[in-house]
């Protein structure tokens, strides 16, 4: 039996070439992560608990890249994740959460914590009689006032559809964040708020759909309520489907993209695969993306466990050789290995492990002596098996379940923004090295140099 050689990032280093790109500023970072989703940063944050939920999804996709929302968890609360990024960014919110007049107090308060904002308008069935906001009650130590006597009852409004521009004229000259917006019958049809339309004006890079908000992904396994899930995230808005299953060779994987391609017309990513063949039986079963990556992840066991999986870089190569935009998955520690996965043919990276230790991961900070560090964990650990069942009310089996992932504490290192600017630093400090203005021409341009062990010495590696 022949056996190939196969090579990752630290096994080589990209080579320069004559180049008339200065700048790294000057670069064009954009992608195509389907045919119809561009980022203008090629990074995703990983379908995992301790990775992504609503706070990662909100911050990647504001620097340009987008985040994966993971199934660990019932269906309902990770549409609610999609639904919290959705509401993030967007100038006409289209269904505001409103109130009536007969709400208390302390009832209002309540929503103002469950929901995360504190201006509610007021409606009659659905016309709109009032709005309440902090103004209204920050001061009252009386519970059991009603919205009813604490509203503003002259309210400053817009006709839906006013442009951006009108809208900060009116909320200017009324001295109000909150502008909603009514029909000639005062029928309650949206919100656009201040708040919004200063982060829409501050994030040019930001990832967003066509109603302007922000970009989100959302994962499924390939369970029996698979469908249900699509169907809840679906009706969240995800703008794509990532099919999380560390085996994407098994024949339910493509019958899964089938299913789903047939009844929505949505983007999907299905994974993981490592080879040539692996991706071009998701491409025919009409996947739009695929995930690579068998075992190259930082809380892997696949390969020590199973024996299974293809050095990284090398498995990249071969399976953007398919004709269909392919997600490194797994693997990436520093910017270095960010370029050599995109100019080895990746339209974009997935992200876990350097996500892990930020403000915007899941889960607390925890000290420990003196350092600060969070948890960080592969979804096939026995902790994260665990946790999954208790989340979806499921029985824990731990008898006959190997694990295929770890479990261990990363530094706590501030905002993952940092982060992600480091990452692409590097991806446009490369790019000038290979005379390249954008992806498609780094990819072109990029030749390999292998290192020996002295070479990986002085590389740093
Ligand atoms: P990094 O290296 O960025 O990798 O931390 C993140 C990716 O690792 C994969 N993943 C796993 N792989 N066992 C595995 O073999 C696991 O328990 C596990 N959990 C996550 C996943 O593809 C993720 O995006």
């Amino acid at each position: 039996m022949e056996i190939k050689n196969a090579v990752t990032f630290d096994d080589v280093l990209l080579v320069p070439r004559v180049s008339k790109v200065y700048s790294r500023k000057s670069v064009d970072t954009s992608t195509h992560i389907t045919d119809s989703l561009k980022l203008n940063v090629p990074i995703l944050s990983s379908n995992m608990d301790t990775v992504t939920e609503s706070s990662m999804a909100i911050a990647v996709a504001k620097a340009g890249g987008v985040g994966v929302i993971h199934r660990f968890n019932t269906i309902e609360a990770e549409a609610d994740e999609i639904t919290k990024v959705k509401r993030e960014q967007n100038i006409v919110i289209e269904k505001p959460y409103t109130v009536t007049k007969d709400y208390t107090l302390s009832r209002l308060l309540a929503l103002t914590t469950d929901k995360g904002v504190s201006s509610f308008p007021v409606v009659e069935g659905k016309k709109l009689v009032g709005m309440i906001t902090r103004r209204d009650f920050q001061f009252e130590e009386n519970g059991a006032k009603t919205v009813g006597e604490l509203m503003t009852k002259d309210v400053i409004t817009a006709t839906k559809g006013v442009s951006l521009d009108d809208a900060k004229l009116i909320m200017q000259k009324g001295k109000v964040d909150k502008l909603p917006l009514v029909d000639k019958n005062m029928t309650l049809l949206g919100m656009i708020t201040a708040r919004d339309i200063m982060l829409y004006d501050g994030y040019s890079n930001a990832s967003k759909d066509r109603k302007g908000r922000l970009m989100v992904g959302a994962s499924i396994g390939i369970g029996s309520d698979y469908m249900d899930r699509v169907i809840g995230l679906v009706k969240a808005e995800a703008d794509f489907i990532v099919i999380d299953v560390a085996n994407g060779y098994l024949e339910k994987v493509a019958d899964t993209v089938k299913e789903i391609k047939k009844r929505f017309d949505i983007g999907v990513i299905a994974g993981n695969v490592a080879t040539k063949d692996g991706v071009l039986n998701l491409k025919r079963a009409g996947a739009d993306a695929i995930k690579v990556g068998i075992g190259p992840g930082g809380a892997c066991l696949t390969r020590p466990v199973a024996g299974v999986g293809y050095p990284q870089l090398s498995a990249i190569m071969e399976c953007s050789r398919a004709g269909i935009p392919v997600i490194a998955d797994g693997g990436i520690k520093k910017s270095a290995d960010l370029s050599k996965a995109i100019a080895g043919g990746a339209a974009a990276a997935m992200i876990g492990g350097m996500f892990a230790g930020t403000d915007e991961s899941p889960g607390a900070i925890v000290t420990k002596e003196n350092k600060n560090y969070k948890f960080y964990r592969g979804m096939a650990s026995v902790n994260a098996y665990s946790d999954r069942a208790v989340r979806i009310d499921e029985a824990v089996d731990l008898e006959g379940y190997t694990p295929e992932g770890t479990e261990r504490l990363v530094l706590y290192n501030g905002s993952v923004v940092k982060i992600i600017n480091n990452l692409v630093g590097g991806l446009r400090s490369a790019m000038t090295y290979l005379n390249s203005r954008n992806l498609k021409e780094f990819r072109k341009n990029a030749r390999f140099v292998g290192l020996t062990e002295a070479g990986k010495k002085e590389s740093k590696y």
